[in-house]
């Protein structure tokens, strides 16, 4: 028969996976919270349309997605933006605001498997509703940050990369492009640092058939590309106020003037809040998902060798574009992979073990009894502790605790029985002693401390 194994692009969490799993979980759980975040989940599935409508191209051609019994045609969820959006509309009157949710989902999305892509991943989601200002979204990108630098990456190891959508669409109409055209442009400017030149060239022809306008926009690009010596937002902004930039900015300036304004406003917001070693604007950063609206990041490892490892960004009308109210918002998602393959690289990884506190042995299987109504008793007193099935000699025994890990060898035998006193074995040292079992059970852990 056929060995059936697990599907391409997915992976199984044996116990020590799992470990590593549970740890980067709680390291965004706690960072959650420490930030003013509360946790919410929605469902593994959704109707196919909450995609469909406003994620834009490329999420929708990646949905593993079904038709139910009754024919509705539902999808599993790639992201949790929609769904967050939609459990907000469904109550936005009586949430106060600013809303701060996150959210740890597993999510699956048809990709082509890749080193950091997976067909199934977690992500740590972050969002901020109800609030328009860049602090807002500097909050946002420090918690990002501050959850990065708790596991020990270093400004030299990430960086995090910020520009602004609407900053873009108002070079972009500068530069001659109509309203229409900005979505294939952003889809397109996206794929950029994804694609071998040549792919990404035919492409650009594809989606900008005018030379010259295509020309322009590469060579804005390009001007300020963040390797220069000049920070870029501060080149952009004072071309901004010069107003003799043809052809990148055109007479009309105010629109550039104003989005600039409101990215340094962000710039220093991250200054003040003493992140700003880690970001640096990039206005080559677009977001591929179509609702973002205003600031976007993505977050990448210094040498660029990887996938982005955060990105997000403001989605002002996505709340209203699934039939709720005009309510701004903005967040990111953060994924497990890429995170674990850069940590594993900076032999930053940890794991996340419970601890086993007792392992209770028996010296010979007349004791059995005892010792499992002893684990039982540590167990309700809200210790972890086990023993051993196969009646195994003693000696076997206190492997199996060394195995476990456990953190002591709580030994039932004779003396037990005649005296009510049990032996302690430390397993980190070679010490062990005996002692007064109601004693023992009083205070299990602060008894052997001592
Ligand atoms: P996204 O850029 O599609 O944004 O995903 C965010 C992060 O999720 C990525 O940077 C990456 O770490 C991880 N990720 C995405 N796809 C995969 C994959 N196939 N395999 C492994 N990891 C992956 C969003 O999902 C937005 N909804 C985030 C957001 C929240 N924006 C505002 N609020």
């Amino acid at each position: 028969m056929n060995k059936i194994t697990a599907v391409k692009g997915t992976r199984d969490f044996y116990p020590q996976e799992m470990a590593v799993l549970n740890w980067i979980m709680e390291g965004w759980r706690c960072c959650s919270v420490r930030n003013g975040f509360e946790q919410y989940d929605s469902p593994i599935f959704e109707y196919l349309q909450l995609y469909t409508q406003k994620s834009g191209e490329e999420i929708a051609g990646q949905l593993f997605s079904l038709t139910d019994r009754g024919g509705r045609q539902l999808a599993i969820r790639p992201e949790t933006t929609p769904s967050l959006a939609r459990m907000i509309n469904q109550r936005i009157s009586a949430l106060p605001r600013p809303i701060k949710w996150f959210s740890i989902s597993r999510l699956c999305r048809a990709e082509r498997p890749q080193r950091g892509r997976l067909r199934e991943f977690f992500q740590w989601n972050i969002d901020i509703i109800g609030d328009d200002s860049p602090v807002s979204d500097a909050e946002c990108i420090y918690t990002a940050v501050d959850y990065l630098r708790s596991v020990g990456l270093t400004s030299k190891d990430i960086v995090v990369k910020f520009s602004s959508r609407s900053l873009l669409a108002a070079l972009l109409k500068d530069m001659g492009f109509t309203e229409n055209q900005l979505d294939g442009i952003y889809s397109l400017l996206d794929k950029r640092s994804k694609l071998p030149p040549e792919t990404f060239a035919a492409l650009a022809k594809d989606t900008v058939p005018d030379a010259l306008l295509r020309e322009k926009l590469l060579a804005c690009l390009d001007s300020f590309n963040p390797q220069g010596s000049q920070d870029p937002l501060e080149k952009l902004s004072a071309l901004a106020q010069a107003k003799d930039t043809k052809p990148y900015v055109a007479s009309d300036s105010d629109p550039v003037q104003l989005e600039v304004a409101k990215l340094e406003q962000l710039k220093q917001y991250l200054q003040i809040m003493g992140i700003y070693e880690y970001c640096q604007f990039d206005i080559n950063i677009v977001r591929g998902l179509a609702y973002y609206t205003g600031p976007v990041f993505e977050i990448f490892d210094r040498g660029s060798q990887l996938r982005a490892l955060c990105g997000g960004g403001r989605y002002d009308n996505l709340l209203a574009g699934l039939g709720g109210p005009q309510v701004p918002a903005t967040g990111f998602g953060m994924g497990d992979v890429v995170l674990e393959i850069l940590l594993e690289e900076k032999k930053l990884l940890r794991s996340f073990n419970n601890e086993l506190h007792f392992f209770v042995a028996y010296a010979g299987v007349e004791f059995f009894d005892k010792a499992l109504q002893l684990t039982c008793r540590l167990r309700a007193q809200g210790y972890s502790a086990a023993f051993d099935y196969k009646r195994l000699a003693l000696g076997k025994q206190l492997k199996q605790a060394a195995q476990q890990n456990a953190r002591f060898a709580v030994i039932v035998g004779q003396e037990t029985v005649e005296a009510d006193e049990i032996t302690l074995k430390d397993m980190t040292k070679t010490t062990q002693k005996t002692v007064p079992l109601p004693q023992f059970l009083a205070d299990p852990l602060a008894f052997l401390d001592k």
